[in-house]
């Protein structure tokens, strides 16, 4: 399974770059709303300097032709960008224009199976169904990536399953179980991953045997 980073944060993008795991990079208006000192345009072309993995910038028009024009610039700013359309009457329109024109879409606000195979016909490269904020409603968020996988897969269709929304690792895993091709997580849960406490404690004591081994070896001579 791709990951993906969830954020707009610069540093945060370059840190797990130098991890040498990141294979893309999703954004948003709310994440990028956290940044300062530069327009969406310049933080996309800085993200697509640090990965060539696909980088999605959303659209905020809300009517096909301003969603057209959008994507259409954010596509001119390097060659893996993605836009990211909303899923609606309107972003359909606006995905299948942009696949007639060879540019590579994002379909984002999924919240069922069904939309998301609306969006894959549509000719989206990723269906982003939103796992968290369906969990947080009460409802099984990974339900959606299920079965959304399993129609992108009987059917053929040119498109891959993007979990967004992820709240906690175990979505990670969940995600990949559920034959998720991609999963965007924000920063934390990347470090959330590394971790475990058995693993940080283990080091602590390899670290401590060492030296004392060393400095018993060192009275010895
Ligand atoms: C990514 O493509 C989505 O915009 C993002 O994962 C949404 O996450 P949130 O529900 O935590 O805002």
């Amino acid at each position: 399974m791709k990951i993906f980073l969830d954020t707009a944060d610069i540093e945060e993008i370059r840190t797990v770059a130098r991890w040498g795991i990141l294979d893309g990079v999703t954004t948003n208006p709310s994440l990028f709303a956290k940044t300062s000192g530069s327009t969406y345009e310049e933080v996309l072309k800085e993200i697509c300097g640090i990965t060539s993995g696909p980088v999605s910038a959303e659209v905020v028009a809300e009517d096909v032709e301003g969603m057209l024009s959008e994507g259409r610039a954010f596509a001119k700013l390097a060659p893996n960008i993605v836009v990211k359309v909303p899923m609606s009457e309107e972003g359909l329109e606006a995905m299948s224009t942009f696949a007639d024109e060879g540019i590579k879409t994002n379909c984002t606000l999924i919240f069922t199976a069904n939309q998301g195979l609306l969006a894959a016909k549509a000719g989206a490269s990723l269906l982003s169904p939103f796992v968290g904020r369906v969990d947080d409603i009460n409802e099984d968020g990974m339900q959606v990536i299920r079965e959304l996988a399993e129609i992108v897969r009987f059917f053929e269709y040119d498109s891959e399953v993007l979990t967004a929304s992820v709240r906690h690792p175990r979505h990670v895993t969940e995600a990949a179980l559920n034959g998720s091709h991609i999963a965007t997580l924000p920063f934390k849960v990347f470090q959330q991953m590394v971790h475990h406490p058995l693993t940080d404690k283990g080091i602590v004591q390899f670290k401590a045997d060492w030296q004392k081994a060393h400095e018993a070896a060192a009275a010895k001579a």
